[in-house]
């Protein structure tokens, strides 16, 4: 098993939720962590929680910002893709599908620009972790695009196993976790869903960031493992 010591992680999306918590537990290996999002605010809060964090503000979507991004960070070792957002979206009397394609766009191509950007820099020993989720198993109704999102960002990862190689890329699903998302998703109902997901689970527990954190460094850190998709999600693809 490789240590994260002196490495570098950049974590796209990292100034929030799974992606701050996966800096947190990065830093406490001895990596030094570069988190990437849009909003100054969040970036600012990240960085006064995570003494050292390093911060760069780019939108996955804008390739050149994230060119910029790298060509600032330097080498970099390990990257985590964890920019996302969950987006309600009604196949039958929503928009035209273009239209609610937003999420989708976040989640796989912003993957993608997020490892294309950082190819110049990357180590040859180096990993990738992207964000898939358990919608892919088990769709929600009035969720299409997030469903179809997560099984693309998995397949990604499994397609540039092969094509980065010796990169390893890898994905980590997770189910319902408590992050600050299902609050901009949901507002005020959100304990009252999480609470009833939660009910439904076999561990009976929601996953927490930091969960799932712990399985994106098991990826990060273990140099047999590439094309796999980490499932973090209490049991929730069997219920
Ligand atoms: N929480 C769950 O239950 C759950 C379940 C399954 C899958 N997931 C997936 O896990 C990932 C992390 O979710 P989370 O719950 O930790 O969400 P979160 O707390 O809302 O954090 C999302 C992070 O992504 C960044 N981000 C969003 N859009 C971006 C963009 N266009 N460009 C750059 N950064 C962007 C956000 O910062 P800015 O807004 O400032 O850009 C923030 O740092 C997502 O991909 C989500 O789909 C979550």
């Amino acid at each position: 098993m490789s240590t994260l010591n002196t490495h570098h992680v950049v974590v796209i999306g990292g100034s929030s939720g799974i992606g701050l918590a996966t800096a947190r537990a990065a830093q406490q290996g001895g990596a030094t962590v570069t988190v990437v999002g849009r909003r100054s605010d969040r970036l600012a809060a990240a960085a006064a929680r995570l003494p050292d964090l390093r911060t760069a503000q780019a939108d996955v979507l804008d390739l050149p910002g994230l060119h910029a991004v790298f060509a600032e960070a330097g080498p970099v070792d390990h990257l985590v893709v964890t920019a996302g957002e969950a987006v309600l979206s009604d196949f039958v009397a929503g928009p035209d599908p273009a239209a609610q394609l937003d999420g989708f766009s976040v989640k796989v191509l912003g993957a993608a620009n997020a490892i294309r950007a950082a190819l110049p820099v990357l180590a040859p020993t180096a990993s990738i972790v992207l964000t898939g989720g358990v919608s892919t198993a088990r769709p929600v109704r009035g969720a299409w695009t997030t469903s179809v999102a997560t099984a693309a960002v998995e397949q990604l990862a499994r397609v540039l196993a092969l094509e980065l190689a010796p990169v390893r890329v890898n994905a980590v699903s997770p189910g319902w976790t408590v992050t600050p998302m299902w609050d901009t998703v949901l507002g005020e109902q959100a304990a009252s869903v999480l609470e009833g997901a939660r009910s439904q689970l076999p561990t009976a527990r929601l996953a927490e960031a930091d969960d799932v954190a712990a399985a994106v460094l098991a990826l990060l850190s273990n140099p047999a493992i590439t094309a796999e998709v980490l499932h973090v999600d209490g049991g929730g693809r069997l219920v």
